[in-house]
């Protein structure tokens, strides 16, 4: 018997050498001490040796208990000692790696344009007005002066909804809708996207966004639009740009004029983004016809005005040297991150 008790501490000694986990610990100890441990059936069995040998036998029990409940005990603080340790390895964080780089998004270069054309026209004390994409036949030619028979009201030209409801061709609509809400002083400026059912290339693409300006008060004159459009070229492109007025046509206004700005890439000489003339068009304008005035019941013999329309991306593309309109829709942002 007492080789026996030798033995079962030996084999936990050998057990516990392997046990790697609390459980694992656990089971030895149960299958050791517990209700039907080895060890615990031994001592159960005690009570049947003769009684000479039964004191230093059981003398001996309880030392191999002892032993093996001292065994136990380390081993259980050493296994749980290093799942400690292994839960700090596994939650350690290492303060000198370098953080995750966040990717911030970036302003499209249109709002950036669209931004900075309204910005300058705000400076000069213009608010911002918006209209709708989806405007009437009436607010988009008829009440612009565009007649039943003007060429711009052409199916090709236009994206019908109804006969009475289109997509807006241009940001002039705003100028009408601003009219019959308000009474003079206006001054207000609508950037907006318009929609043209042209054949997308290089130059066209039939969603598009223009900014509109409108002006009417008492002896507004045609010096108030040059000197307007003037100071706002020498602000967009630079203080040393020149500006001339082409005649031109627009329904809306008569005079018509286009503006044309002095090249900013060539200073005027002729090169490549000029097509050799030194000159560069950017917008249309004029003195608001009396019959759009009507529009708006404003009496046209106290009040007269000016209005104007430019193409963002035309600005945009001659701004930043982009020699495709189609890129500023494609999405893809190795073009888009250049404007950064
Ligand atoms: N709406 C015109 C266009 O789309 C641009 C324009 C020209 C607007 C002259 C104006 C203006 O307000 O006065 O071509």
């Amino acid at each position: 018997m007492q080789a026996q008790l030798n033995k079962i501490l030996e084999e936990v000694k050998e057990q516990l050498k392997n046990a790697e986990t609390l459980a694992q610990t656990d089971e030895i100890r149960v299958k050791t001490l517990g209700k039907k441990g080895r060890l615990t059936e031994i001592l159960r069995g005690m009570g049947k040796l003769p009684a000479e040998e039964r004191k230093e036998t059981g003398q001996m029990a309880n030392k191999v208990r002892g032993a093996i409940e001292q065994l136990l005990e380390e081993k259980f603080a050493a296994v749980k000692a290093a799942a400690k340790e292994a839960q700090f390895k596994a939650e350690k964080i290492d303060v000198t790696e370098p953080g995750r780089d966040t990717i911030v998004g970036v302003k499209h270069p249109l709002t950036i344009t669209m931004e900075e054309i309204s910005r300058i026209f705000m400076n000069m004390g213009f608010s911002i007005v918006e209209g709708p994409e989806v405007e009437t036949v009436f607010n988009n030619f008829d009440a612009l002066n565009a007649g039943p028979n003007h060429p711009a009201r052409d199916m090709t030209d236009t994206f019908y909804i109804t006969e009475d409801v289109l997509l807006r061709t241009q940001t002039s609509p705003v100028q009408v809708r601003t009219l019959m809400k308000q009474d003079p002083p206006i001054k207000v400026i609508s950037p907006g996207r318009c929609f043209r059912c042209d054949t997308p290339d290089a130059t066209h693409s039939p969603m598009f966004h223009q900014i509109e300006g409108l002006l009417v008060d008492e002896g507004i004159t045609m010096a108030d639009l040059k000197g307007t459009l003037d100071s706002f070229a020498k602000q967009l492109f630079g203080t040393s740009t020149r500006t001339k007025f082409r005649p031109h046509h627009f329904p809306f206004t008569e005079p018509s004029a286009e503006m044309d700005v002095s090249c900013f890439k060539c200073g005027g000489k002729g090169c490549r983004v000029c097509k050799g003339s030194g000159w560069i068009e950017i917008l249309g304008c004029g003195m608001v016809h009396p019959n759009v005035l009507k529009v708006g019941n404003i009496d046209t013999e106290k009040y007269t005005g000016f209005a104007f329309g430019m193409g963002v991306e035309r600005a945009a593309m001659l701004k930043y040297g982009v020699d495709d309109i189609r890129l500023f829709y494609e999405n893809d942002m190795r073009f888009i991150n250049q404007f950064k």
